[in-house]
């Protein structure tokens, strides 16, 4: 069973064209990102599935009901959008109370479901007591993500759930995420970063202008697009331009002013090209293999690099 089938989801604001024909199915149990830069469409789409905007033409199922059916029911999702929509005048807690009031959770289920949150989330009173506008970036995402679960979703759909927080809380929440999907729930993630989509997400769709370029595990991805692997070998700068050519034969590009990448060459290579620079004087300080991440699937299916920042 699919938890979402979109097919051929086509929007326009205006005349442009912000969703080209989008087609996915993330499968129930899956975390599933889709990894694109800023304006690919990402937000839009999952706008579109949370019925939150219409679309030109397309359909849309959620475990298999189309969004549009009398029989669909909403509060079998939960979300956390891109700009979180907290109230920030109020506490975590009310916050929370707030949106199981929207996703009608009676009150007896909110003390049981709070319970949970509260251990899962690690939520303790006094965050819970703070306003919003005191919180910082990490603790609002954690109430987010609470307001997201308290009406206890069979899939969470998360609009860049990472985006700005440093690097020991991103992981912190890759965590989280990962829990919660063993607890069975099934998670639609938008990332533009390409760690978080390797390292998190069982598949991934590359989004770019309004169009899902490939779809697949990283691995497969970075199989089949990302090129080939790279030796990059180290030296004292002076060695830099002797080294090129003789090194020559392998089309060596000089990449800084102390390393050379030779595309194509692996651990095997190592001891045949340490041999032909060291009878030439060069010393090596070391060789590093390069393997091809998100991103070079990206600059491959684009021409461009994935991330700005
Ligand atoms: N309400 C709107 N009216 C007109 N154009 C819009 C509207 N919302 C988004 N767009 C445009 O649609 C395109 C897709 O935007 P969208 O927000 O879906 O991208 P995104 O992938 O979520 O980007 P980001 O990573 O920056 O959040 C962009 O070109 C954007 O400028
Ligand atoms: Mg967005």
């Amino acid at each position: 069973m699919y938890a979402i089938e979109t097919i051929d989801v086509v929007k326009y604001y205006g005349k442009a064209k912000v969703l080209d024909n989008v087609s996915l199915k993330v499968y129930e149990g899956e975390i599933y990102g889709l990894l694109g830069p800023n304006g690919a469409g990402k937000s839009t789409l999952i706008e579109i599935i949370l019925g939150l905007r219409s679309m030109d033409s397309g359909e849309i199922k959620i475990f298999g009901e189309s969004i549009t059916s009398r029989k669909f029911n909403k509060r079998i999702i939960g979300y956390v959008p891109q700009e979180h929509l907290l109230y920030d005048n109020l506490t975590g807690l009310d916050n929370i109370k707030y949106f199981a009031g929207l996703y009608g959770v009676k009150s007896t289920e909110f003390k049981k479901r709070l319970n949970t949150l509260k251990e899962f989330l690690g939520l303790d009173e006094e965050l819970l007591k703070k306003d919003v506008s005191k919180m910082s970036g990490g603790q609002k995402r954690r109430i987010a993500l609470a307001t997201s679960l308290i009406s206890n979703p069979k899939l969470v759909i998360m609009d860049e759930p990472t985006t700005g927080l440093d690097p020991n809380i991103r992981r912190e929440f890759w965590h989280l995420i990962t829990e919660l999907n063993d607890k069975g729930i099934t998670i639609l993630l938008t990332t533009h970063y390409m760690e978080e989509a390797d390292e998190l997400c069982d598949r991934v769709s590359i989004i770019n202008k309004g169009k899902i370029l490939a779809t697949g595990t990283p691995q497969e991805l970075k199989k089949t697009y990302g090129g080939v692997e790279s030796l990059i070998i180290k030296m004292r700068s002076k060695f830099i331009e002797t080294a090129k050519t003789i090194l020559e034969p392998y089309t060596p590009v000089v990449i800084s002013e102390d390393s050379i990448r030779i595309q194509g060459l692996t651990e095997r290579d190592i001891p045949e090209v340490r041999s032909k620079l060291e009878g030439a004087g060069i010393w090596v300080d070391g060789f590093e293999i390069r393997r091809p991440s998100l991103d070079d699937v990206f600059i491959n299916l684009t021409g461009r690099r994935l991330e700005s920042e």
